[in-house]
C-alpha cells in the first residue's frame, strides 16, 4: 500500500509565488506540489492550504491515521495553540516547514508555539524543505515496518 503523507499549508501561503518572492521563492504552491508527486511517485500525497485555522485543525485530525504529515502554519506558527494542540493529539511523524530561515529575520518570527508538538523542524530551504519534511516521514514509516 503506498504511505499517504498530508501536506499542509496554512495561512497566506496560497499566495506563493507572488508574495515576497526574495523571501519565499518564485515557485507557486502547486508548482511545490507537482515537484512533490515527481519526486515520489510512489507516495499518495493529500495537499490541503487553507487560511482558517479552525479548518486546519480539522485537516490535522484527518492526517491522525496517515503516515505522516509536513505542515507550514505560516504565522500562525508564533501564535497558534489552537494549532499546537491538533498536533500533539495527532500520533503520526510531524514535520514544521518553512520556506525561509525565520531565525534570521524579525525577532517574533523565532519563537514557534508549533514546534514542541512536531518531530522535527525544516527552515531556510526554500521549496527543498519539503522534500526533506516527506524523506523523514518515510524514514519514520520504513522504521516501523
Ligand atoms: C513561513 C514563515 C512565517 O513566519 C511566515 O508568517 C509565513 C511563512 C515560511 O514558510 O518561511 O507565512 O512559515
Amino acid at each position: 500500500m503506498p504511505t499517504e503523507v498530508f501536506i499542509l499549508n496554512g495561512v497566506n501561503l496560497g499566495t506563493l509565488g507572488q508574495r515576497r518572492p526574495e523571501v519565499y521563492g518564485s515557485l507557486t504552491l502547486s508548482d511545490i506540489e507537482r515537484m512533490l508527486e515527481g519526486k515520489f511517485p510512489a507516495v499518495e500525497f493529500e495537499f490541503r492550504q487553507t487560511d482558517y485555522e479552525g479548518e486546519m485543525v480539522g485537516f490535522i485530525r484527518e492526517a491522525a491515521e496517515s503516515g505522516g504529515l509536513a505542515l507550514n502554519p505560516g504565522a500562525w506558527t508564533h501564535y497558534s495553540y489552537a494549532l499546537h494542540d491538533a498536533l500533539e493529539a495527532v500520533l503520526v511523524p510531524k514535520v514544521e516547514v518553512h520556506l525561509s530561515n525565520v531565525h534570521a529575520r524579525e525577532s517574533w518570527r523565532r519563537h514557534s508555539v508549533v514546534s514542541p508538538a512536531v518531530d522535527a523542524v525544516v527552515a531556510g530551504m526554500g521549496a527543498s524543505g519539503y522534500v526533506t519534511a516527506v524523506q523523514y516521514i518515510l524514514s519514520r514509516s520504513e522504521d516501523r515496518r
